[in-house]
Order: structure tokens, then sequence, then C-alpha cells
């Protein structure tokens, strides 16, 4: 078995002062990363904020002889991302790992969502994780390595009263994709986690069932996305109650209606079965692909 050690590398963990973050951070300290601890110490609403959450976890790591320092700057703003990267930067010289993590929920039925919480989830998860990421890639690219681990969420799937935050959640998934092509020459690799775990965002949704999601399942899939041993990048992986399994896109064969056709709505809806089929996927890496794909039919 390899053994994965961070020896020598700087982590951010934002969010990190409960719940899924705080073990992240204390795997990683455990394993020798020296660790920026972020979190607002708000509510599960976004609500307030208290330096005590980041604070307690950096006195966890010091307890057990790691290094870490707090931030308890909000990932939702510009300067408060900037911030944090320099915190890392001031404190330990560099940033190798960036594990977007921060979250607050929002949730209201479509109709009932109102643009006060449409705003404060984008900010958080999407725009945050863009205000934190943009400054730690600059430093990563200088340094010719990097891992980003981006929080998304089985709402993506669809989640009824999650319009806001399965949005936010989605396009945390392109963002990583994205990050995922800029920074290959880079030796920068990006993923995404998407977590089922009981903390105090969720005990009350999973009820008896949060029971056996201890959030200590999901860490092992996210150090590893974190580490010098991670093989793979561009990817999205569910992690829940032990279970690990990879998320994608995938692009079926579907239906073409041949080189010079000319289509109508109805040739769509008389083909339908076919363009709805899912055998013979590919998982595109990049828009390339796609295309790629494309100019086969046209060959
Ligand atoms: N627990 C699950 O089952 C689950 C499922 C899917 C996704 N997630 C995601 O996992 C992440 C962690 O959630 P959790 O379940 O540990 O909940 P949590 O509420 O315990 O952790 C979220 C942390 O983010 C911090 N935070 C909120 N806004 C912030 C900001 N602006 N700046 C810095 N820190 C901020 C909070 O103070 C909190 O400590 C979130 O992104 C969440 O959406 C969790």
């Amino acid at each position: 078995m390899t053994d994965i050690n961070f020896d020598g590398r700087v982590a951010i963990v934002t969010g990190a002062g409960g719940g899924l973050g705080r073990t992240y951070a204390l795997d990683l300290a455990a394993r020798g990363a020296q660790v920026v601890v972020n979190d607002l110490g708000g509510s599960v609403d976004g609500k307030g904020g208290s330096d005590a959450a980041a604070q307690k976890v950096v006195d966890e790591i010091k307890a057990k002889g790691g290094e870490a320092v707090a931030s308890y700057d909000s990932v939702s703003t510009p300067e408060g991302g900037a911030s944090i990267v320099k915190t890392a930067v001031d404190a330990f010289g560099k940033v190798d790992v960036v594990i977007n993590n921060a979250g607050i929920l929002r949730d209201k039925s479509f109709l009932k969502l109102e643009w006060p919480d449409l705003d404060a989830v984008l900010d958080v998860h999407l725009k945050g994780a863009f205000y934190v990421s943009q400054p730690a890639f600059a430093v990563m690219k200088e340094n010719g390595y990097g891992r980003f681990v981006f929080t998304a969420s089985n709402a993506t799937f669809g989640n009824f009263g999650q319009t806001n935050y399965s949005a936010a959640k989605m396009g945390l998934i392109g963002l990583s994709n994205t990050i995922a092509v800029e920074g290959a020459r880079a030796g920068i690799l990006s993923n995404v986690i998407m977590p089922v775990a009981k903390t105090r965002m969720t005990e009350e949704l999973l009820g008896a069932f949060a029971d056996v999601l201890d959030p200590e399942f999901v860490t092992p899939m996210v150090t590893y996305l974190s580490s010098e041993a991670c093989t793979t990048t561009h990817g999205a992986y569910s992690a829940a109650g032990g279970r690990y399994a990879k998320v994608f896109t995938g692009l079926a064969p579907g239906w073409f209606a041949g080189k010079d056709a000319s289509v109508v709505a109805e040739d769509v809806a008389a083909h339908i079965a076919e363009i709805e089929k899912e055998d013979g996927y590919i998982v595109p890496q990049s828009t390339t692909d796609e295309i790629m794909a494309l100019a086969g039919l046209f060959n």
C-alpha cells in the first residue's frame, strides 16, 4: 500500500472549523501538511461569524504536534479569497493543496426562492471557490505543482428545495473540469468530491440513516485527491459511508441525421429513442473530445 504523506506540503481547507472540513484538516496535518484552517464560523444559513471554530481546530492540530494557522476570512469576496491564500504564503511560503469546502444552505422551493438566498449560496459555494482558487492557482503554477478539491453534492442530480444550491454545486464541476484542463501542463490536478455525511448541515435531512454516514468515511478520498499519490484529474467522486464511486457526464453516440440532412422537429421526435440511448457513451475530458467525436461523423 502506498504511504501517503504531506511532508513539505501546504494545504488550505476552507470551512474547516467543523463538519467535513475539520476532518480533512486533521488528516492532512496528521500526515505532515502545514494547514490553513479557514472558517468564518457562522450558522448553517451563513449568518453571523466567530473566530472560535477555526481556532479550535488549529488548537486540536497543534495539540497533536501538527502545524496549522487559522484564517477567519469569508471565501465569498475576492478580498477574502486573496487573504486566505496570503495567510498560507505568509505562514508557510506557498500553497500546494486547496480544498474548497466552505458551504451554507438556504433551501426554498423554487417559487419561494428570494434573490438574497440565491446570491448568498452562489457567493459562498461557487464564487467563493473562484476567489480562493485563482490566487492559489497562480502560486501553484509558479511552483509546477498543485491539487484542487472542489465540493459538489448529490443535489446536482436534482433535489427539491435546492435550486440555488444544486446550481452552485453543478457550477463547481464545470470550474474543476476547466481548472483540470488549464492546470494539466503545470502539474495541477483538480477533482470534485460529492460527500454524503452526518454533519450539522445534514443530520435533520438524513434522519436515522445519518448514523452510518460518519464524515470520517469521506476524508480518505479527499486526502487521496489532495496528495502526490493522486493519479486522477477532471474527476468527480461520491464518497459516503465507506462507498466510493465515480460520478461523470457521459456523451452518448446519439442519432446522426447524415452529412447533408435537413432536420425538423418531427425527425427528432421520430428518433428520440435513439437520442436517449445511453449505451456506448464516452466521458469527454475536454471540449475537444466532443468536437473530435463530431468531426469523426463528417469524415
Ligand atoms: N454533509 C453532507 O452530507 C454534504 C453533502 C453534500 C455536500 N456537502 C458540502 O460539504 C461541505 C461541508 O459541509 P458540512 O456538511 O461539513 O457542513 P458544515 O456546516 O459543518 O461545514 C461548512 C463550514 O463552512 C463554513 N463557512 C460557511 N460560509 C463560509 C464562508 N463564507 N467562508 C468561510 N467558511 C464558511 C461554516 O462556518 C462551516 O464550518 C459544504 O460545501 C457542503 O455543501 C455536504
